[in-house]
């Protein structure tokens, strides 16, 4: 049996608008706008294997309001003692700005309250809280004013950031500023797939800008308020194997274009580098051509042990090293346990080989809801019936996680 090394945090993650509940923010309006058309469209699923299966939530637009979520903002005890049964000592979840500033410099005390008995229930149970501060969504007043594009953005989030640090003071020690900037300014400022639907390259870049600026000055705003902290990004990265010969380049630019561009560019306000792994791109004749041996519900190809490169790649600058986010849609729990043992397997290969690799936070600890496909991905270590709210943990993927926690992996 191979053994994390101690103090190695096994946690899960989730972000507020995904389980919360009773959110009111930009997406929130965005979802009741839309939901009627992502129901139609929803159609485009027909071929995934999952489909006859989804098909009726997938369907129906009440899908893809996120509603009271999983309710976790009124239940987070019992979903933290849920954690404390599979053998969790780390949980990532986000603050929700809608909350802490309804209103342009009016700081809401009782939703930061919330957060901060949230914060000694988990201390409480030995559980280390990862709070990400900007998991997506904005309040309402901000995003009419322009959301990321607007020119006080970065200022305007660093004194929300400075906000949070100072109240939550030594209670935090691990912030993760922005989650996936690149996921967000991919769907949100160049596909139009997301809240505000803007579209192209040069929105783009002017997205990831804002983004890298918000970064810098939220981190010197957090250390201001509490010099002990630790700040680090979760950025999406993804495993560009070269499927052979010339593919080299091709796989080498999009590792620096996708995984690297952000990370750089805000390097010196890191204390760790948080990594989020989904993804694996075989790259032959310059196009992604995966095998597709395995796949999620949602069609994702299934590639557990692509995170050994990504982690190996990020080892390079010589910081710790966080996996902030992992996991599949899997309602059966059919593949969830053999992906969590292999990924499981690959990080503990990448610490043999001299990664300061500190921890594994699973996306997700609850059933959630997945932005425009709404509720019918099941990502949760734990489900949630979507009618009672009742919670049941996916036996054979808890069991697998609490095994490797207490035993290690098998050699
Ligand atoms: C995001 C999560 C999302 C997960 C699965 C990540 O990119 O941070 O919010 O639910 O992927 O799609």
């Amino acid at each position: 049996m191979k053994k994390f090394p101690e103090g190695f945090y096994f946690g899960a993650a989730t972000s507020s608008h995904q389980v919360e509940g009773g959110c009111i923010n930009d997406w929130s309006v965005w979802e009741k706008q839309n939901a009627g058309r992502l129901a139609a469209e929803s159609v485009k699923y027909r071929g995934l294997p999952s489909w006859d299966s989804v098909k009726e939530k997938a369907t129906d637009p009440g899908n893809y309001i996120s509603g009271i979520a999983a309710d976790h903002y009124n239940r987070y005890e019992e979903d933290f003692e849920l954690a404390e049964k599979i053998g969790l000592n780390a949980y990532r979840f986000s603050i929700e700005w809608s909350r802490i500033e309804p209103e342009p410099g009016r700081w809401n005390e009782d939703a930061i309250n919330h957060y901060i008995s949230m914060i000694k229930a988990l201390r409480k149970r030995k559980i280390e809280p990862f709070v990400t501060l900007w998991h997506w969504t904005l309040p309402i007043w901000l995003s009419e004013t322009g959301g990321i594009m607007n020119k006080k953005f970065p200022e305007l989030f660093a004194g929300y950031s400075a906000k949070l640090a100072h109240s939550f003071g030594s209670n935090v020690r691990y912030y993760i500023i922005i989650n996936e900037p690149e996921i967000y300014a991919l769907n949100s400022y160049m596909l139009g797939l997301w809240p505000p639907q803007k579209k192209g390259v040069l929105s783009y870049m002017r997205a990831m800008k804002s983004l890298v600026r918000s970064h810098t000055l939220a981190c010197k705003a957090i250390k201001q308020n509490n010099p002990g902290a630790l700040t680090g990004p979760a950025c999406n990265m993804s495993y560009f194997e070269n499927g052979g010969g010339l593919n080299r380049i091709p796989a080498y630019l999009a590792d620096r274009l996708w995984n690297r561009f952000f990370i750089e560019r805000t390097l010196k306000h890191h204390d760790f580098i948080g990594i989020n792994y989904y993804f694996h791109n075989t790259i032959k004749y310059g196009l992604n051509k995966n095998a597709n041996e395995k796949v999620s519900d949602m069609g994702w190809e299934l590639y557990p042990q692509g995170i050994e490169n990504v982690v190996m790649g990020m080892a390079r600058y010589g910081l710790p090293l966080i996996v902030t986010e992992s996991g599949l849609a899997d309602a059966d729990d059919r593949q969830r346990p053999w992906y969590i043992e292999e990924t499981l397997r690959s990080l503990y290969r990448t610490i043999e080989n001299g990664a300061n690799l500190r921890g594994y936070l699973h996306w997700s600890l609850l059933d959630n809801f997945e932005w425009d496909k709404g509720f019918w991905p099941r990502f949760g270590l734990v489900s949630v019936d979507r009618k009672t709210m009742k919670r049941m943990p996916r036996r054979e993927s808890a069991d697998t996680y609490r095994r490797i926690i207490t035993k290690g992996i098998e050699e």
